[in-house]
């Protein structure tokens, strides 16, 4: 039997979960989904007229088990510009396969969302990188050890071999540049690896991805970027650098930093992010709060 004969396959799943939002959704049909990393889950704060779906609700999502994530669909919008927000997400070190890892993106694309913004905490491998920065991916280094698209092929879904020349969005990419600057933020482009985790890196480990040209490395965004992509959307990777990498500076990396980190940093990438999100909406974004102190990338 063909996987796509099957009644819960990936596309009948993908598609009872999104009924279900749908159906809480009312009329609401969002363009832009943005996926919260650690720490990020204030930015729903940012975000008025919300309509909270927990993924408890929802048929098929997994369930989140790591500090700092919580598990939410939530509506909401911005200057009268509308997005979707995945607060909290599911990574491969908590022991889920990469479909169900990836399983939001699949509703996202049933959904007809066009735009998917993903945010991540990481290691700055880059020595100049510093906690606080915030880059914009450019492209990654799958290093997971799997592909979530590995399986049977739903040609309904996407292409059984997609290309993966420009993961992120030029367009995207060059939007989020400007609006960072007239944030008065420099947003550097980053090279992502991501690895599976839970364990944090060794210096060798991260001596080894500087290497292979990676800037940052985190442990989520990629099995999402790449599922994105096949379904057809365009993506935008914000990752904000909470941390130096492992042997970088002679201190431990600890979670709780981290998520502090995050906190800090979600007021800037909320108004980033709100600056794009009213773009993608054919807004012009009217100028707010010029950072003064922000820490912006400064090369040494
Ligand atoms: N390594 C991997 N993932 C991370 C890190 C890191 O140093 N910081 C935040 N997420």
């Amino acid at each position: 039997m063909s996987q796509s004969s099957h009644p819960h396959d990936l596309l009948s799943s993908a598609d009872e979960a999104a009924e279900v939002i749908r159906r809480a959704a009312g009329d609401r049909s969002p363009q832009v989904a943005v996926v919260l990393g650690s720490g990020l889950n204030g930015l729903v704060e940012r975000f008025g007229d919300r309509k909270v779906i927990p993924y408890a609700q929802i048929p098929h999502f997994p369930v989140t088990t790591v500090q700092g994530h919580a598990g939410n669909v939530v509506f909401g919008s911005v200057d009268g510009a509308e997005a979707l927000l995945l607060q909290g997400r599911f990574h491969f070190y908590e022991g889920h396969d990469l479909r169900a890892v990836t399983f939001p993106m699949r509703v996202l694309q049933r959904l007809g969302v066009k735009t998917v913004i993903l945010t991540a905490a990481t290691g700055g491998v880059r020595a100049d990188l510093r906690p606080g920065n915030i880059v914009c991916l450019s492209d990654h280094l799958n290093l997971i050890g799997a592909n979530p698209l590995r399986g049977p092929a739903d040609p309904r879904l996407g292409e059984r071999f997609p290309d993966m020349t420009e993961v992120y969005s030029k367009r995207l990419r060059n939007m989020a540049k400007e609006e960072a600057k007239r944030l008065g933020v420099h947003l550097v482009s980053a090279v992502y690896a991501c690895l599976p985790g839970p364990s944090y890196e060794t210096p060798a480990e991260i001596r080894m991805l500087r290497a292979l040209g990676a800037d940052v490395v985190g442990m989520s965004t990629v099995p999402e970027a790449i599922v994105a992509r096949h379904g057809g959307m365009e993506v935008l990777g914000l990752a904000l650098v909470t941390n130096a990498a492992a042997g970088v500076l002679p201190t431990p990396i600890r979670h709780e930093d981290v998520l502090e980190a995050g906190e800090k940093a979600t007021p800037m990438i909320g108004k980033l992010i709100r600056r794009v999100v009213l773009r993608l909406a054919g807004v012009t974004p009217g100028n707010e709060g010029l950072s003064g102190e922000y820490p912006t990338y400064r090369p040494d």
